[in-house]
């Protein structure tokens, strides 16, 4: 999470067992009326965009690897999950979202500036 950014924090689950999570760990979620990519990966949640930033695959379809990367199904490009750095080197960014969990539930922070606009 970047500590310079203001987020607009939203309930995404009442608990992890509530996101439903296919055998692949991810999870398409809809928040705010946008939708996300929710990820289990070693016991951590992460968010990211639902479509991939080259050409649009939906993430929630492909695969998250041992070193902790979502790999996108279309083109098997590869994404940290901490940071969405395009760890397979093509040079794209894969938008993700700090993922907190509360007594209330799970909560995904969004950056305050150009809120949503970029999510779908
Ligand atoms: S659309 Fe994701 S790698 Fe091409």
């Amino acid at each position: 999470m970047d500590a310079n950014k203001k987020y607009s924090w939203h309930k995404i689950a009442g608990s992890i067992a509530e996101i439903n999570f296919s055998a692949n760990g991810l999870a398409v979620v809809e928040v705010n009326n946008k939708t996300i990519c929710v990820a289990l990966h070693k016991d951590r949640l992460f968010a990211c965009t639902h479509k991939c930033p080259h050409a649009g695959g939906f993430m929630a379809d492909g695969y998250i690897d041992a070193l902790g990367n979502i790999v996108c199904p279309l083109h098997r490009y590869k994404f940290s999950l901490q940071n969405g750095r395009n760890t397979s080197g093509e040079g794209y960014f894969l938008k993700t979202f700090p993922v907190e969990i509360r007594n209330e539930g799970v909560f995904a922070g969004f950056p305050e500036n150009n809120l949503f606009g970029w999510l779908k």
